[in-house]
Formats: structure tokens, C-alpha cells, sequence
């Protein structure tokens, strides 16, 4: 009987053993980060790839070249992983030149109008780089400078933090402006976007991502639905500066208050349709009293994905790749025809140095800019 009961407790201590081993070497539950060479700039400086990757496969490719998202790949309804966003597979097509691709843009988002403003008096002149007016940063905006990394362990695993030092003057900037954006993968789907910045002179600032979405992963975007949580939109000149007002979206192809195909009113005979070429324009946030507002939805009937994005910023640039013409190759030998993605920039108003009656996008010493962004991907329940 003690025979019995002896051989049976080994018996059961190898088996917790062998369970024991089998569990010791699980797939990681919180997000790991890998970090590879991507190449090197014409003077030199490498440049490297971080892949981050939640327990569900979900991967999200960041280069320290401009932050920029390089590949996010996300399921499906039947559980197909597929690169959702517009880039390409190697550094040099990046260098070569292209729309912002998944970039980090700053350091002021969208357009200032002729490329200049004042503050306390002082009148600044920035880069005009965009039919005499200021787009996106300037000639050598953040998008295109390569950021210091690093890879820090928080709650929800490896995060990815990177670090730029934007000099006084710079694109003609006041002010030496230090800058941290950190990228997290959660366990749920979502790539957060954190941005931080301080100044040693008041400057202004406006961070933003121009990542391209194509939720289908190939073809035009035409057929995704979309959701805005804005009942105003700020319409613009043929130069696409804000013009000032707050117009209502109520009757006009700017309603997105319920889910709405993007090709329905793309083609409609409409002076803002014109100057945008399509949707180029900021929508007007509703405020929900969260520090993280929903600013959007986005439906792919065929493959049911979702993306939603939440923000802490008043604004939304809704651009559905209007300057998208067939001559890019990007990833896998894809053409980037016409629409064949959508970008979602959270944001302050375009042109708010010019336009007192805007948001401030100013920053004084002392302060600290902070900017959220969620970009949460799931799927329609069948
Ligand atoms: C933003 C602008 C567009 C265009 C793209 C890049 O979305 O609002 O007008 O410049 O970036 O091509």
C-alpha cells in the first residue's frame, strides 16, 4: 500500500513537473519588442526597426527614422493577419522621398498659412514648402530626422519611446523644443501614440502620425465606412488654410455623424469637395468630458475590421489620399494608386498660429505639451 501510495506521488510529481516545464517556455503575454537594422543614412548614421508584438500576433513596425509606422498588421473576422497601413519594406524608398508615410509629423502639423506667425510681437518666418504656405514641419520636418530609442518596460510589456531635440530655429522655429513619443502595443489591440514635448522659448506645437489606413489591405479605400464624432468642420481656401469659421457638417458631404461609405459624397459638386481634391479638411471634435475623446470609426464590410481612434486633441484631419497618384510602389510591390488609403490625423487646428479664435497651439517654458492618441483595432462580430 506505501508501495502504491509512493509510486503514485512520484508518478503525479513528474507529471507536475513535465506540466511545469511545458509552461516555462509560454508565448509571452504582454507585448515584446525586436530590434533590427533597417539601414543607414548617406552620412552613416544607422537606422533601425523595432517590431512590437502583443500575445494575439498583432505587430506593429517602427522605424527611428521619422517614427515612422513601417507595417501594422491586425486580424481579420476569420483571424487573417494583414498589413493595414501604407509604407515601404526598406529605408532607401523612404529616403527617396514620399507623403508622409506613417510618419511622426512636427513640429506643427498641417499648414500655416504663408509660412509664417508672430508671438509676443515677434514675427517668425518657417519653411514654405507647400504652394508658399507651411506644411507638416517643413523642409526637414520630424518625419525626417532619425530619433534616439529606446525600449522601456511598462504594464502592458516592452514599450517604445523615442526621443528628438528640435533646435532653436529650426525650420525656423523659436525655441529648442525636446521632444518624446512613446509607442504601446496593448494586450487589446490598440497602438497608443503618447507625445510630450517642452521649450526653453514659447514656440507652438502640433504633433501629429500620418499613418495611411487601408483597412482591406489592398485596393481603394472608397468602400470603408466611416464615423466622425464632429458636428462642425473647419472649411478652407483653395490653399487649404482654414478660412476661420466653424461650419456646421449638417447638410453638407462633411456629415460623417453616422457611419457613411467615404465614396459617397467624394464626387459631389461641392466648393470644400473641390479645394481638398476629396476630404483634406479638420473636423471639429465633439467633446465627451474624457480625457480620451472618440473621434472616429471605421468600418471594412468585407474583411470586418474596425478601427476606432480616441484623442485628447480638438481636431481630425480626415485626408482620404487624394495626392495618391500610381507612382509609388510601396510594400509587396503594391501601386499606391489614386485612395488607396486614409489618414486620421488627431490634432490641433490647422493654421491656430494665425487664428487667435482657435485652440492655443502655444508653448511657454515651464509647460509641458502632452498629446494622446489610440488607434483600437477589432473586428465586426459575426
Ligand atoms: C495632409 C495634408 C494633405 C497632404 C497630405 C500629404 O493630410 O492635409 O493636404 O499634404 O498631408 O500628402
Amino acid at each position: 500500500m506505501i508501495q502504491h501510495c509512493f509510486g503514485f506521488i512520484v508518478f503525479t510529481l513528474a507529471g507536475l513537473l513535465l506540466l511545469g516545464m511545458a509552461c516555462s517556455t509560454p508565448k509571452p503575454s504582454k507585448t515584446t519588442i525586436l530590434k533590427s537594422a533597417f539601414g543607414e543614412l548617406a552620412d552613416g548614421t544607422p537606422v533601425e526597426l523595432y517590431t512590437l508584438k502583443n500575445a494575439n500576433q498583432v505587430e506593429a513596425q517602427i522605424t527611428n527614422y521619422g517614427g515612422i509606422i513601417v507595417a501594422l498588421k491586425v486580424s481579420d473576422q476569420t483571424g487573417n493577419l494583414a498589413d493595414v497601413t501604407l509604407g515601404f519594406d526598406n529605408l532607401e524608398d523612404y529616403l527617396s522621398g514620399h507623403p508622409y508615410f506613417g510618419a511622426i509629423i512636427g513640429r506643427y502639423g498641417n499648414r500655416i498659412g504663408k509660412g509664417r506667425f508672430s508671438l509676443d510681437g515677434l514675427e517668425y518666418t518657417l519653411a514654405q514648402n507647400n504652394n508658399g504656405n507651411h506644411l507638416h514641419g517643413g523642409l526637414r520636418g520630424f518625419d525626417k530626422v532619425v530619433w534616439k530609442a529606446q525600449i522601456i518596460d511598462s504594464e502592458h510589456g516592452q514599450v517604445l519611446q523615442l526621443n528628438y531635440v528640435s533646435q532653436d530655429g529650426e525650420e525656423g522655429y523659436p525655441g529648442n523644443l525636446n521632444v518624446t513619443v512613446t509607442y504601446t502595443l496593448t494586450a487589446e489591440n490598440a497602438l497608443r501614440i503618447d507625445y510630450q514635448a517642452t521649450t526653453d522659448k514659447k514656440t507652438v506645437v502640433n504633433l501629429t502620425n500620418h499613418a495611411y489606413f487601408n483597412l482591406r489591405g489592398t485596393g481603394d479605400i472608397l468602400g470603408h465606412q466611416i464615423q466622425i464624432n464632429a458636428d462642425r468642420f473647419t472649411p478652407v481656401d483653395a490653399g487649404l488654410i482654414p478660412t476661420g469659421e466653424l461650419r456646421p457638417v449638417a447638410g453638407t458631404p462633411f456629415d460623417f455623424r453616422q457611419m457613411k461609405v467615404i465614396g459617397e459624397d467624394i464626387h459631389a459638386e461641392d466648393e470644400q469637395i473641390k479645394n481638398g481634391n476629396g476630404y483634406d479638411h479638420n473636423f471639429v471634435l465633439n467633446q465627451t468630458g474624457n480625457e480620451l475623446n472618440f473621434a472616429a470609426k471605421v468600418v471594412e464590410p468585407t474583411t470586418g475590421r474596425i478601427l476606432e481612434v480616441f484623442t485628447s486633441e480638438p481636431g481630425l484631419q480626415f485626408y482620404t489620399g487624394n495626392f495618391l497618384d500610381g507612382t509609388l510602389t510601396g510594400k509587396n510591390g503594391v501601386v499606391y494608386a489614386h485612395r488607396t488609403g486614409f489618414c486620421l490625423e488627431t490634432q490641433h487646428f490647422p493654421d491656430s498660429p494665425n487664428k487667435p479664435e482657435f485652440p492655443s497651439t502655444v508653448l511657454a517654458p515651464g509647460e509641458v505639451y502632452q498629446s494622446t492618441t489610440v488607434y483600437q483595432f477589432s473586428v465586426v462580430e459575426k
